[in-house]
């Protein structure tokens, strides 16, 4: 009788270890109220130079890099460009583009862009949106979608458009405008 009540008692618990251990894996994460932020910087791009923005990493063998071939099919380049507040070069800078700029177009020139866009001012700062996404580089219009981020912008999802303002084939320099609309958390 003893016995039999003892084993019992061990059933007992060891199914609230089991039942807690079930409930921890299942710690429900709080997300909060979802909101909308717009954000409008400008990307400044420059390809010459003493310090590039964007280096081209690898290249398909035989293939020509240059200024009337900019990207041909299999070339990868590596990016770190300046955000800033205005169109102006010279204007503050509030984050910077970091990540992968992939060419994958046959025909014509298409990249494919993996890039973290992280703020390093106001009240985004420390906070990141991440974009994967396809990105027809010549045309003046494009979109590009935000898969997540980082920060206030974590589980954010959402799209960029992008008007190039300005571009001098001859110094390489780009400036493409970004409004992003961004669904997040915090
Ligand atoms: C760029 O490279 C291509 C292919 O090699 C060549 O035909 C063209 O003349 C080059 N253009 C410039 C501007 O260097
Ligand atoms: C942004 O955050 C970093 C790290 O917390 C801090 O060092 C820096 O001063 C902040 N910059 C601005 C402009 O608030
Ligand atoms: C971005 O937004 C501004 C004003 O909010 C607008 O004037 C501009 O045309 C927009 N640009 C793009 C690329 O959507
Ligand atoms: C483009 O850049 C070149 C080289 O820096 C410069 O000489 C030229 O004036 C620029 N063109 C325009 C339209 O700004």
């Amino acid at each position: 009788m003893n016995n039999r009540r003892m084993k019992n008692g061990i059933l007992l618990l060891l199914l609230l270890f089991v039942l807690t251990l079930i409930s921890l894996g299942h710690a429900h994460y709080s997300l909060g109220k979802e909101k909308v932020t717009h954000l409008r910087f400008f990307y400044q791009e420059n390809l010459n130079g003493d310090h590039p923005t964007t280096v081209l990493v690898a290249k398909p063998k035989g293939t020509t890099v240059n200024a009337s071939n900019l990207a041909p099919f299999g070339a990868v380049s590596v990016l770190d460009t300046p955000l800033t507040e205005g169109q102006d070069p010279n204007s503050k800078v509030v984050g910077q583009a970091q990540g992968l700029s992939v060419s994958v177009g046959q025909d014509k020139p298409m990249s494919v862009f993996m890039v973290d866009f992280g703020f390093t001012s106001g009240e985004f700062n420390g906070s990141s949106i991440s974009v994967l996404s396809r990105n027809p580089i010549l045309e003046t219009d494009r979109e590009l979608a935000i898969v997540g981020g980082r920060g206030k912008f974590r589980m954010a999802r959402g799209f960029v458009n992008l008007h190039r303002n300005y571009i001098n084939v001859t110094s390489g320099v780009v400036i493409v405008e970004h409004n992003v609309t961004v669904f997040h958390y915090e």
